[in-house]
């Protein structure tokens, strides 16, 4: 019997993580080389408590019954089947691969939440659209990140750069050239719930030197929306390092980070600054196509133990 997927993509934010979560604007682009697959066999002579969900890549491999009520597989799921006004979802088997890395700013659980809610839908003949499964994605994003502002779901389902405002209706950014990135892993784990509640007890302490912080983190994405219209990456560059300098000041960088943002830009980077919540992860810089291996040797001297490269272009 055939099996039934869905993929998404991974995700860097350029502009404006955790002011975002404070209501600033921030912009958000998909990193398509990196996903998620889900493959869905169906059961037709099991129980639906009986529903086995498989992750090799994080040795993961439980059934349906055996998961926490509040388990984000199990809430997709029970949020997939409510959407369809179903008793329960029909035994199956379900395959997760994912070649993104975890708690790493890449938005691995929120590519997996996408990826499960539209194999699930997919599997019941449905398709659900990009709307609705980052609503679902975002009920399961809560679970992992406990006050999410919601980008990461977004910009993932939609796969498309946004320029976003929590709890506004997306804006799907045009932008006018293609731009290319470098991205390059600390190898340090961190969870964004954990450096999101360490940002929040910052600025109850002082909120007024951190609510002009991520006023200024909002007026670069401003500026920086504009330049991704106008296709001026030489400004996108330089706001990308302002922003970083900024992330610095609300204490969410690392040495480790700022050392790969000064190799990167050392190298040619037009920009570069941490991705996602930061304290370890990822970092991203702006790069001319043609300098892209210069710039991957120098974060790897500088203690990176993955590099990439991703690209996005213009659609009209
Ligand atoms: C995480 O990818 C981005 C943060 O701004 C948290 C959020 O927006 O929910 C740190």
């Amino acid at each position: 019997m055939p099996s039934i997927s869905a993929t998404a993509s991974a995700k860097t934010i350029l502009f404006g993580e955790h002011a975002v979560v404070y209501q600033r604007p921030a912009i958000a682009v998909p990193v398509s080389n990196l996903r998620t697959k889900v493959s869905i066999l169906a059961n037709p002579i099991g129980k639906p408590e009986e529903t086995l969900i498989d992750a090799p890549d994080i040795k993961f491999r439980k059934r349906f019954n055996e998961l926490d009520d509040d388990h984000p597989i199990r809430m997709a799921i029970n949020l997939v089947t409510n959407h369809f006004l179903l008793d329960h979802f029909p035994a199956c088997e379900i395959l997760i691969k994912s070649v993104i890395p975890i708690a790493s700013g890449l938005g691995s659980s929120a590519s997996t939440a996408v990826a499960l809610i539209r194999a699930l839908g997919n599997f019941l003949g449905q398709r659900l659209d990009d709307q609705i499964v980052s609503d679902l994605a975002f009920k399961v994003e809560k679970i992992h990140h406990g006050n999410p502002s919601g980008i990461d779901n977004t910009v993932i389902a939609f796969e498309k750069p946004i320029f976003f405002v929590k709890q506004r209706p997306v804006e799907i950014l045009k932008i006018q050239n293609k731009m290319n990135f470098v991205i390059g892993d600390t190898g340090i784990h961190s969870l964004t719930k954990d450096v999101v509640s360490f940002v929040r007890d910052q600025w109850i302490n002082n909120p007024k030197k951190y609510d002009k912080i991520f006023d200024q983190i909002g007026e670069i994405a401003e500026l920086a929306k504009n330049a991704m219209r106008l296709g001026n990456n030489d400004e996108i560059g330089t706001l990308m390092t302002k922003n970083h300098l900024l992330l610095k000041k609300i204490g969410v960088s690392s040495p480790e980070l700022d050392k790969l943002i000064d190799a990167a830009q050392k190298a040619g980077a037009m920009g570069a600054k941490l991705c996602g919540s930061g304290r370890g992860g990822n970092m991203v810089a702006l790069i001319k196509e043609e300098d892209s291996f210069q710039v991957q040797d120098a974060l790897k001297t500088a203690g990176a133990i993955h590099t990439f490269f991703t690209q996005i272009r213009p659609v009209n």
